[in-house]
Formats: C-alpha cells, sequence, structure tokens
C-alpha cells in the first residue's frame, strides 16, 4: 500500500477551544427542537387515537433508523480509526452481503410490514357522529350530523368534537384540492373536487387543537386554519344543542342597530345567520360566531376590532378571498355590524 496515506479522525479533546461552545450549541438546538414537539399543533403530543398511532409508527421508524446509523458510522468508525488496515476480501465480501443487503432488506421489511399494518385501523368507516367538511377558498364548511337524527347543524371554521367517541369525517370540496390536517389527533386527507373521502377521528383529551389545511390551495393556503375544540361528551351535546337553535342575540332589541345594518348592506346573500332574514350560503355561517375563538379561518382572534377589519379589508387579511371589501361603509356602522356578530352566541 506505497503512497496510500493513513487517515486518522480524532476525536475533539477538552482542550479544543470550539468543543465546549459546540457542545452547549448542541444541547441548546435538542433542547429547542424537543421543545417543539408539544403543543395544539403536534403529531408528537398526540390527543387523538390515529395521532397516538402514527407517533408510536414515528417512533419506531426513528428507532430503526437510529439503529441501523449507529451500525453504519460503528463500522465507518471501526474501518477508519481502530483498524484502518486493509481486511481479507472474504470478510469483505461477507460485510457486504450481510451488512449491505440482507441486513437491510429484513429491518425495512419489517418496518414496512409493521407500518402497513396500522393501516387497516386508521382508515375505518363508521362512528357515533358524522361531519362533513368542505374546503373552500380559503374556510371550512361544517355540517353535523347525528347517526338516526334528521337534523343537520351547519357551522364554519371552529371543529368541535366529543373526547371518547369515535367521528366520522366526510371529506370534499367545491373548488380545488385541498387537505384536512389536525396531527394531534389525527393523519392528513385530501379533499378533492367531485369526490368524498373519508377520515375517522378519535379524539381521546379533552382541549383546544389547531388543524390547517395541508396542501397548496392558492394564495392564502397559509391562513386557512381552524381550532379544534375536543369536550366532554356532555358537554358537546349540550353545545350541539345550541348550536342546531337561532342565535340566541339574533332578535334581542339592543342588537337592533348592527343586524339591521348586516341585512341592509346585503350580508344576508352570501352569509346565513338563522333567526334573521339571512340566509346565504355562499359563505361561512355566521348563526354562532360570538361563540368561536376565531374569525377568517383561524386567522385572527375574534375581537370586534378584527371582525370590523376584516369587513373592511377582507383580502388584506387573506388575499384571494371571495368576499368583497366593504370599505365604502362609515366606520360607525362597521363598528355596529361587527358589534352585533360578536353577540351570535
Ligand atoms: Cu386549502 Cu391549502
Amino acid at each position: 500500500m506505497a503512497g496510500v496515506k493513513r487517515i486518522v479522525i480524532r476525536p475533539a479533546s477538552s482542550n479544543w477551544p470550539g468543543g465546549r461552545a459546540a457542545c452547549i450549541a448542541a444541547i441548546l438546538l435538542a433542547a429547542l427542537l424537543l421543545a417543539g414537539c408539544d403543543g395544539p399543533q403536534s403529531a408528537l403530543d398526540p390527543a387523538g387515537g390515529e395521532a397516538r398511532r402514527v407517533a408510536t409508527l414515528f417512533y419506531v421508524m426513528v428507532t430503526g433508523a437510529a439503529v441501523l446509523w449507529v451500525a453504519v458510522i460503528g463500522l465507518a468508525v471501526y474501518a477508519a480509526v481502530i483498524r484502518p488496515h486493509p481486511h481479507p476480501e472474504r470478510y469483505a465480501n461477507r460485510l457486504i452481503l450481510w451488512g449491505g443487503a440482507v441486513g437491510p432488506t429484513l429491518i425495512l421489511a419489517a418496518l414496512l410490514t409493521y407500518g402497513l399494518g396500522l393501516m387497516p385501523s386508521l382508515r375505518a368507516p363508521g362512528g357515533d357522529l358524522r361531519i362533513a367538511i368542505t374546503g373552500e377558498q380559503y374556510w371550512w364548511r361544517i355540517a353535523y350530523r347525528v347517526p338516526g337524527e334528521e337534523t343537520v347543524v351547519m357551522s364554519a371554521n371552529e371543529l368541535r368534537l366529543p373526547a371518547g367517541a369515535r367521528v366520522e369525517l366526510t371529506l370534499d370540496s367545491t373548488d380545488v384540492i385541498h387537505s384536512l390536517w389536525i396531527p394531534a389527533i389525527a393523519g392528513k386527507m385530501d379533499m378533492i373536487p367531485g369526490r368524498t373521502t373519508r377520515l375517522a377521528l378519535e379524539p381521546e383529551r379533552p382541549g383546544v387543537y389547531r388543524g390547517v389545511c395541508a396542501e397548496f390551495c392558492g394564495p392564502s393556503h397559509t391562513l386557512m386554519a381552524f381550532s379544534v375544540v375536543v369536550m366532554a361528551p356532555d358537554a358537546f351535546a349540550e353545545w350541539l344543542r345550541r348550536e342546531a337553535g337561532p342565535a340566541v342575540a339574533a332578535d334581542a332589541g339592543a342588537d337592533a342597530a348592527g343586524r339591521e345594518l348586516f341585512l341592509a348592506h346585503g350580508c344576508g346573500a352570501c352569509h346565513t345567520v338563522r333567526g334573521t332574514e339571512a340566509a346565504g350560503t355562499v359563505g361561512p355561517d355566521l348563526t354562532h360566531l360570538g361563540d368561536r375563538r376565531s374569525i377568517a379561518a383561524g386567522i385572527l382572534e375574534n375581537t370586534q376590532a378584527n371582525r370590523g377589519r376584516f369587513i373592511v379589508d377582507p383580502a388584506g387579511v387573506k388575499p384571494g378571498v371571495e368576499m368583497p371589501a366593504f370599505g365604502m361603509l362609515p366606520a360607525a356602522e362597521v363598528a355596529a355590524i361587527a358589534e352585533w356578530l360578536g353577540r351570535l352566541e
């Protein structure tokens, strides 16, 4: 092996000046990455049956990958540092056969079999409650149907679920392909125009989670989100009963100004507020808007100022939105409409 230089890799010694800083940086980076693993939109902080199985699959896959990585790096260190001499050819051939072909085939086949084995339970249809969700540019039309009951309860942009139940979502779209994803509760599912797809949810832990659109659908794709409120079953039943009714404040005398302006400016051509003449179906149902945590599909906090801001300049909040701007209205009228909408509980 004349002329071949031996390459020696030395581990970083403690007197290497950058060593400690690099170590601290690595620990901080790991802490930051791990801190991102919980929260309302994390698939690694599961609050539903499917998300829990997906998280387990992730950890099994990561463990498998880590074992393979350690084995490969171990061999590389062995060959480069511990025994940097030529090895007999018959060992090399054996290593290639077992380490390069048989081993990876067995490990990948085992991981694939495990992953495929999870799929039937992830996609089985049926449930205690059916919810139809339609993707729109850029919001979510939501219809609750309790099996055995005729009533369909229309809502928008906030999904409420009973903990411990199995809920079947039927998904479609009116315009382009969207994708519904609530990472903490389940995997994602495409919403395809002209086709119905299904997703089973098994929310387990009451709390507030975040869902998003996971398929590029236009300029406001990233501004298409929603809250998911998982409630105790009794609280959910009570909420659904109220949600089915007309808006509580819709007819109250004190709210007449905002309501009259809402109807006079033609808002009812696109929006429904049950309990008033507003029965449009182009835009989101606003019957219980005051009850929702956010407006504009999970983008703005549901405050009077934000409702007013969206009425005046919807495209400024959400580029590409179909709602026309009402910037020509006097500020006092906008405020009255925004105030009334906030009372619709
Ligand atoms: Cu809807 Cu992206």
